[in-house]
């Protein structure tokens, strides 16, 4: 396996290191000469130009056989990773946890898991990827601790203990019932009575999630330091566990985007992070074109972007949620993706991901994984990734990792599926219907075992994997993957490369065209005298097509998944799931 030379010079740029302080922050590829001007534009943060990868580490890489995904296992794969191309790795949760919900319920914030690794690991994945130009993102779930945190085995005491308002408590109704309706994301009530103390706390997640109490100051206060120690361990940045929820204020109903929530980043932002050359992305569901705004101005001081999810709950049941998935949409799909590339044109900054640790597989979810695999993935690639924002690969999709396919309830982990099958089938919903609903939407589908091989196991493990190992890993794997000069993964390193080095990637003005089209998504990218053209289709035959005048061009093919298309005239033929781009400069 080489190494590219972008991921070369990006390395010897961070290792080169520019920061006063002791957190080296990564510029990839700053240098371009002055006549140059399609490079991206050097005085933009770093986190513009480059692609982040997610590792959700339970599932990632097993080096000590216990059949559950650690550090040391990571640093193993940073090769892998530098080959690919990235410039930052988020990492899902590795902090002291019961693990009921993997990990986003921490006990212990300053302490690394034991199944993990330990805090010599961590620090030595911080220092072995930052010599290959990768930053390390820590996930920063403050929205809620585990039941078992010191903070709230103290709180939970007594009403009077020093501990009690890190949390929020109130009395039963009158009738001795809940305080209010508020829903459990993860099914039945957002509270949960304590006998001790005569009272309900508030969780919005499971009930050994118990939720912080942000409106009290020494909290808020804890938590910057904590933040701090972490930072001064060299970190690249946080994303931040549902950061949309911490202004909450339950007595008036309100969960999501309190009247607090700005005040409380801009004040995370001065007493952590601000003036540190680092990325963050705030988790925010109900993040509308408006607030984002809001969390991710040039003139904020808030969060570098926000992940939204408009194009993910487009395609939900207005009655059973992601439990009942609609078929995919391509008009509404393409409207939500280009109503946020709009309103975030000027200002503001786009997070780019069709997957996560939460979602279905991309290739599944939006492609052919089928009878389309290699083009469809290829194609979604194209598409997200000349997009303007920041592109996210969510693990083993750089591969065309698909859906998990389990066909019963006791494959399953997770606890938001398990919580949901058996209130769905209280609620009257046959078996079959609710696994078909998992099939396409169970969290379990993103977090079965990285494919690395055609071994047992996919290589992922000499041990039993706390979750199964798709099948199909004896075709999907990632070194199958890197050996093909035509994989899915060779298509990703080019798409990270081409955002290096195009300016127009990073900076252009986005238009799209044929918006009613139900199987095609065709997009510019203007900047200077620069025009990027992005043709991608979505079905799974054939398609002809009459362009507008202006998208009859020539140029060089930077990237396509049949044969290179380096010249659109009146009319034009996709091939199934066929995708190219075309720069005309
Ligand atoms: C969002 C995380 O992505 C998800 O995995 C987790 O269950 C909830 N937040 C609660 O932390």
């Amino acid at each position: 396996m080489t190494v590219s030379a972008e991921s070369t010079a990006s390395g010897a740029a961070a290792s080169a290191g520019t920061a006063a302080s002791n957190v080296t922050p990564l510029h990839p590829e700053r240098a371009r000469s002055a006549t140059d001007a399609a490079l991206p534009d050097p005085s933009e943060p770093w986190w513009k130009s480059t692609t982040i990868y997610q590792i959700y580490p339970r599932s990632f890489a097993d080096s000590n056989g216990d059949g559950i995904g650690d550090i040391p296992g990571i640093i193993g794969k940073l090769d892998y990773l530098q080959t690919l191309g990235i410039g930052a790795i988020w990492l899902s949760p590795i902090f002291a946890s019961p693990m009921d919900d993997n990990g986003y319920d921490i006990s212990d914030y300053q302490a690394v898991a034991p199944e993990f690794g330990t805090i010599e690991d961590f620090d030595r994945l911080v220092s072995e990827a930052k010599a290959r130009g990768i930053g390390i993102i820590l996930d920063l779930v403050v929205n809620h601790t585990s039941d078992e945190h010191r903070w709230f085995t103290e709180a939970r005491k007594s009403r009077d203990n020093p501990y009690r308002d890190y949390y929020i408590w109130r009395d039963p109704a009158p009738d001795g019932g809940l305080p209010n309706a508020i829903p459990s994301v993860f099914g039945g009530p957002a509270w949960r009575f304590d006998d001790a103390t005569g009272q309900y706390y508030f969780h919005q997640f499971s009930r050994r999630q118990p939720d912080l109490n942000w409106a009290n100051p020494r909290l808020r206060a804890e938590i910057y330091a904590m933040m701090n120690w972490w930072l001064e361990r060299g970190i690249a940045g946080f994303r931040m566990d549902v950061i949309d929820l911490i202004g909450k204020e339950v007595d008036k109903g309100i969960t999501a985007e309190g009247p607090h929530l700005h005040d409380y980043l801009k004040e995370m932002h001065r007493e952590t992070f601000g003036g540190r050359d680092v990325l963050t992305v705030g988790e925010a569901w109900s993040a509308t074109p408006g607030s984002a705004l809001l969390y991710s101005g040039r003139d904020r001081e808030e969060l570098s972007m926000v992940f939204q999810f408009e194009h993910v709950t487009q395609g939900w049941d207005e009655d059973h949620g992601k439990w009942k998935p609609k078929p995919l949409d391509l008009v509404a799909l393409k409207g939500v993706l280009g109503k946020w590339q709009l309103a975030l044109a000027e200002d503001g900054w786009n997070s780019l991901f069709w997957g996560n640790h939460d979602l279905p597989r991309a290739v599944s979810r939006y492609g052919d994984a089928a009878d389309y695999h290699v083009a469809s993935a290829k194609m979604l690639a194209t598409v997200l990734h000349l997009l303007k924002g920041t592109p996210y690969v969510y693990q083993g999709e750089e591969i065309g990792m698909t859906n998990a396919g389990f066909e019963s309830i006791e494959e399953y982990r997770d606890i938001e599926t398990l919580n949901m099958h058996r209130l769905h089938l209280e609620a009257g919903r046959s078996p079959e219907d609710f696994i078909a609903g998992a099939n396409q939407n169970s969290r379990d589908n993103a977090r079965t075992p990285m494919q690395w091989s055609e071994a047992p196991n996919g290589g992922f493990t000499e041990g039993v994997p706390w979750i199964a190992v798709n099948a199909n890993h004896r075709q999907i794997n990632a070194r199958t993957a890197v050996a093909d000069e035509q994989s899915i993964f060779h298509h990703y390193r080019t798409l990270i490369g081409l955002r290096k080095r195009h300016g127009v990637i990073v900076d252009g003005v986005f238009r799209s065209y044929l918006d009613q089209h139900p199987d095609v998504f065709v997009y510019t990218r203007t900047l200077g005298d620069e025009r990027l053209v992005v043709v991608a289709s979505f079905a799974d035959h054939q398609v002809s097509l009459t362009l507008p005048d202006e998208l009859r061009l020539s140029g060089a093919c930077l990237i396509s998944n049949y044969q290179p298309v380096s010249s659109l005239g009146e009319t034009v033929s996709l091939r199934p799931y066929e995708a190219f781009a075309i720069l005309k400069g």
